[in-house]
Parts: C-alpha cells; sequence; structure tokens
C-alpha cells in the first residue's frame, strides 16, 4: 500500500497549469500573445491555486510549428519579448509560490539553427554529423520520387526526409521540412544540450517537459517501415511507411536520459520537473523511465488514452468507447502503482478540448466540464490543466479550410485535397481533431477578441464566438462556475493525501455510463462517481451500501445536493452528474 511518508517529491501533491504563450494575451498589440501577456495574468493563476506553470516555446523560432521549430535555444523570440521578460517572469512566478517549466525542444532544432545551417553547409563541415544525413537509395537519382534514404512517413504528412541540392544528400525531420532530426549518437551534441539546459536552470527555471524525448535514439541502421495497406488494399496510399519502430523508444534511450539527469539535475540543489512527452511509450518502458532509483524522468506523457477514439489515424476519429477509457486508465494507474509516477491530462495544445471530445459541450457543457475534471484530478499522479480547460473552453468553428493556422492540420488539407478527395470531407475530417481547436485565443472576458488583445487587433487565429458566454471574467467569482470546481479540485489534491498519494481501484470497468473508482491511503477511503453521459442511469455501486451516509467531499457545485449513493447500494444521477465522497467522515 502506498503510504504519505513526507519522504514524498514535491511535485505529487502539485497541479501543473500549461501555457501556449501564442494564444494566452497579447500585450503588445501584434495579434499574437507574448511574455508581458501571461505576467499581465498572474493573478489568473494565483486564484487557481496551481503549483507550476509549463510554458510553451518561446525561444526564436521561424515558427513553422509555432515555436517547436527553435533557431535559438538561449534566447526569446522578439514575438513573445526579451529574455528579461523571461526573468521577470521566473521572479513574479517564483514571489507567487509557483514554479517555471520551460519546453525542451531537443529531438530537432529548426532548420535555421546555426547548428544546422553549419551542418549543411559541406559534407566534411564539423557539425555535418550533428544531423541524420544519408545519401539517396542506392539505384536512384537524388531527388527523384522514392530516393529518400527510407519510406518513413513524417509526422505532418509527406516523407521524412528532404533532399539538400547544394550537398546533394538528405536531412532527416520527423516532423515537417524546417525540423531536422539531431544525430544524438554524437556526443558533441548531447554535451551542447545538456550545457543549454544547465544555463537555464542557473537562470532560475524549475525544470522541463521535453518533447518526443523517446524519439531522440534512432536504430543507426535507420531501415525501411512496413508498408501497411490502405483501406482500398495495395500499399499505403502514399506509399509510405510508419518508421516508429526505428525511433520510439529507441536502442540508447534510457542511457541518454540517464546521462542528462547526471550532467544536468543529479548533483545540483534544489528541487527540479521533468517530464518526458513519449508518444507510443508503453507502461512497462514507462516504468523504466519514472523508476527513481535509476534517475531519467520524474513521469511521462503517454498517449493511449487521447488516441482511444482513433481508428489507423487521428483524422479517422470514433465516438468514445467509456470501458475502453477505462481500461487503458485503469492498465496506467496499476504499471505505475509501486514504481514510477503519472502525469494525467485530458488536454494540451496538441489535443481538441475535452469537453467538446468526450463531455457535451452544447446544453451540458459546464456540468460535463466539471465531471471530467473531477474524473481527472481524482486519479493518482500528476494532473496537467490546459489554459481555458479551467474555463470549459470547446473546439472552435473553423468553417473554412483559411481558418487553419497548424501545420499539422494545413499539410493534411492539402495532401487529401491534392489528392483528388472532396474538400468538405475533408474539412469534415479536421474539425473535431484540428490541434488548432487547442490554439484559439484565451478567453479572457466577453468583450472583443474575448480580451485577448488589445482593442482593433486582429488575433492571429479567430476567437471562439462562444466567448460571449464562456470566458473567466463571467466565471471567477462565481461558485458554480467551471473554474470555481477546477480550483476546488487542485485544493483538494493539495490538502487530502489520498488524492495525491492513496491506491486506486477502478470500479465498474465495463459500464457504459458511469466512471467509478476508489482511492485508499491509511484508512481513509474515497469513492468517486461521474455519470458520463444525460440519459437515465442507475448502477449497483460494489459495496454500494457502505458509502450510503459517507462524507460529500465534492459534487457538481452546481447549486443542488449532488446524487447521493442510496441506502440499498444504487447511484442514480443527473445528467454529468458527478461526486467524490469520503469515509470515514
Ligand atoms: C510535440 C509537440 O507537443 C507538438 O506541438 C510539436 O508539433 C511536435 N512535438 C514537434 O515538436
Amino acid at each position: 500500500m502506498n503510504s504519505s511518508a513526507d519522504t514524498e517529491p514535491w511535485w505529487r501533491t502539485a497541479v501543473v497549469y500549461q501555457v501556449y504563450p501564442r494564444s494566452f494575451a497579447d500585450a503588445d498589440g501584434d495579434g499574437v500573445g507574448d511574455l508581458r501577456g501571461i505576467l499581465a495574468h498572474l493573478d489568473h493563476l494565483e486564484a487557481l491555486g496551481v503549483d507550476v506553470l509549463w510554458l510553451s516555446p518561446v525561444y526564436p523560432s521561424p515558427q513553422e510549428d509555432n515555436g517547436y521549430d527553435i533557431s535559438d535555444y538561449q534566447d526569446v523570440d522578439p514575438l513573445f519579448g526579451t529574455l528579461a521578460d523571461l526573468d521577470e517572469l521566473i521572479a513574479a512566478l517564483h514571489a507567487r509560490g509557483i514554479r517555471l517549466v520551460l519546453d525542451l525542444v531537443v529531438n530537432h532544432t529548426s532548420s535555421a539553427h546555426p547548428w544546422f545551417r553549419e551542418s549543411r553547409s559541406s559534407r566534411t563541415d564539423p557539425k555535418r554529423d550533428w544531423y541524420w544525413w544519408r545519401p539517396p537509395r542506392p539505384g536512384f537519382e537524388a531527388g527523384a520520387p522514392g530516393a529518400e534514404p527510407t519510406n518513413w512517413r513524417a509526422s505532418f504528412s509527406g516523407p521524412a526526409w528532404a533532399y539538400d541540392e547544394a550537398t546533394g544528400e538528405y536531412y532527416l525531420h520527423l516532423f515537417a521540412v524546417g525540423q531536422p532530426d539531431l544525430n544524438w549518437e554524437n556526443p558533441e551534441v548531447r554535451t551542447a544540450i545538456h550545457t543549454m539546459m544547465r544555463w537555464w536552470l542557473d537562470r532560475g527555471v524549475d525544470g522541463f517537459r521535453m518533447d518526443v524525448i523517446n524519439f531522440i535514439s534512432k536504430d543507426p541502421a535507420l531501415p525501411d517501415g512496413r508498408v501497411v495497406a490502405g483501406a482500398a488494399g495495395g500499399t499505403a496510399p502514399d506509399g509510405l511507411a510508419d518508421g516508429t519502430a526505428s525511433y520510439v523508444c529507441g536502442p540508447r534511450i534510457h542511457e541518454y536520459l540517464a546521462e542528462m539527469h547526471r550532467e544536468v539535475f543529479a548533483d545540483r540543489p534544489g528541487t527540479f520537473l521533468s517530464v518526458g512527452e513519449m508518444p507510443g511509450v508503453t507502461v512497462d518502458e514507462a516504468r523504466l523511465f519514472t523508476d527513481p532509483g535509476r534517475g531519467e524522468v520524474d513521469m511521462v506523457f503517454q498517449f493511449e488514452h487521447v488516441q482511444v477514439d482513433q481508428g489507423a489515424t487521428k483524422w479517422d476519429h470514433r465516438p468514445l468507447h467509456l470501458p475502453a477509457l477505462k481500461a487503458i486508465m485503469a492498465r496506467w494507474q496499476a504499471g505505475l502503482a509501486d514504481v514510477g509516477w503519472n502525469s494525467l491530462y485530458w488536454c494540451n495544445h496538441d489535443q481538441p478540448r475535452v469537453v467538446s471530445r468526450f463531455g457535451d459541450d452544447g446544453a451540458h457543457r459546464v456540468a460535463s466540464a466539471k465531471a471530467l475534471a473531477t474524473v481527472l484530478h481524482l486519479h493518482r499522479g500528476t494532473p496537467y490543466v490546459y489554459q481555458g480547460e479551467e474555463l470549459g473552453m470547446a473546439n472552435a468553428p473553423f468553417p473554412q479550410p483559411q481558418n487553419l493556422r497548424d501545420v499539422e492540420s494545413v499539410k493534411y488539407y492539402r495532401s487529401q485535397v491534392a489528392a483528388g478527395r472532396d474538400p468538405s470531407e475533408v474539412m469534415a475530417e479536421i474539425r473535431p481533431v484540428s490541434r488548432d481547436n487547442a490554439r484559439t485565443p484565451m478567453q479572457w472576458n466577453g468583450g472583443p477578441d474575448a480580451g485577448f488583445c488589445p482593442p482593433g487587433v486582429t488575433p492571429w487565429i479567430a476567437v471562439d464566438p462562444d466567448h460571449a458566454s464562456v470566458n473567466a471574467a463571467a466565471q471567477r467569482d462565481d461558485p458554480e462556475s467551471v473554474f470555481a470546481h477546477y480550483h476546488r479540485l487542485v485544493e483538494l489534491r493539495h490538502r487530502e493525501p489520498v488524492v495525491a498519494l492513496g491506491d486506486f481501484t477502478m470500479l465498474l470497468p465495463d459500464d457504459e455510463a458511469v466512471y467509478a473508482f476508489t482511492r485508499e491511503l491509511d484508512g481513509v477511503r474515497l469513492l468517486v462517481l461521474a455519470h458520463w453521459g444525460a440519459g437515465e442511469v442507475k448502477v449497483d455501486v460494489p459495496d454500494g451500501a457502505a458509502w450510503a451516509d459517507a462524507e460529500v467531499v465534492l459534487g457538481s457545485g452546481s447549486g443542488q445536493p449532488p446524487a447521493m449513493v442510496e441506502t440499498d447500494g444504487t447511484w442514480r444521477p443527473g445528467p454529468w452528474d458527478a461526486v467524490v465522497l469520503r469515509l470515514p467522515h
């Protein structure tokens, strides 16, 4: 059984808030959010009660992938402000007891980074080997279709190799063409990254969220991937293959992360947080990555639960089957119960808004946002709140292709239309899942452009029209708001050791309408019940009668008493009701 020992790391009771700076608050009136905009809204974070701010990239960047293409790791892009602004943000956060975690994007740089410029300058440049350069496939003319060194598909459509005419070779980019992959086999690359990380810690930052960090070790043989048949059989429509077997948790990944931990964090006084974003990570791998005894990272972002409503690709959006989601969550809870640690998230800058995805953004927006939050925040792990999630912000309409901004959505749209598909059909695929859903401006108030930018300025991406009713100003002082509910959840985690540390047991795994589980620590038990929908429901709660007179720790905050477990052990909730009960009182 887990215990509430005082030796637990600080981040086990913490809640992290993610800011996507481009979409948070525009102070200087160029339509793009910036550091001074964040500084102007720290009261919002303080009111929510969060412990950590994770800041998506603000480094100099051509912005092909909104800053995940970095051209200088040790500065701030003028779009977002200056290094002095960032220093001020660190100090202002620390004054409020909030830590700052930066995004570390070191699987790749921007093609505008001086390292890559040098690397591409000639085949004999000392930095040539800092990236993955390869000649054309034998028997093919350089630049011709199929001449790419492997058949891998990039994450943003098309081949993962770009041809460089000047030197007659290809470079690897698992993401956009402007995001060449660094070669971590080269020890100079690793040393340069460690030096840069230490420089940020010296400046006062408290850790890193590490972008696709489980992609940094590649099988140096770079074998072709297996071409999987398209829906109609034959080869994949683009003739390309999934190369992930060669770089997801590759051969030296544990060695690299342990080395990073030693070189950057191990001997440094202070308390830091490292969270590795790891698409494709398994529970068994995550146990190794987050075992404190191995000294790699504190926690990882896994992806299984946010792929539960996807078919073969993310564009193939399927209705949620609740038992499938529960099975994934339960497996991760059990898998990291004795060793390691979970991070908990529904939302981030790459995911559609959870209230639209898993909840009901129509008649039950408020109740479903609260129920989803209750479920997530009562799991064991460290919860992450993405800007606007605490307001119940929903997916945006994106009526036309020209409303899209995200490189992934735009490239997908173009590739599909170029292949002859009906544009309206492609838009219908993109709308529910586009990353742009997460990136519409933060809704501060019901005024023009939701108070995101000064009057008269056009934001870089359109504000969701629902800001008239869904906004921070309307919610901050309303005890029944989604915001107030998130605040209560954060407080509960800080106050109740069983929330942060207790054992987790999933109940009713096959029920399609109710998400139920218990938590237990040192004789204290919590029961969490959430009605995942709006239909009529009556469930038999396991050991239900025992909970009939339990204390209500948290209801739905709707002004009405929550549905209780009845003396016969049944629970009959209203639409999207959620309740947290405690025994003993
Ligand atoms: C994951 C980031 O979260 C995403 O926004 C980005 O496009 C890719 N990694 C590439 O850096």
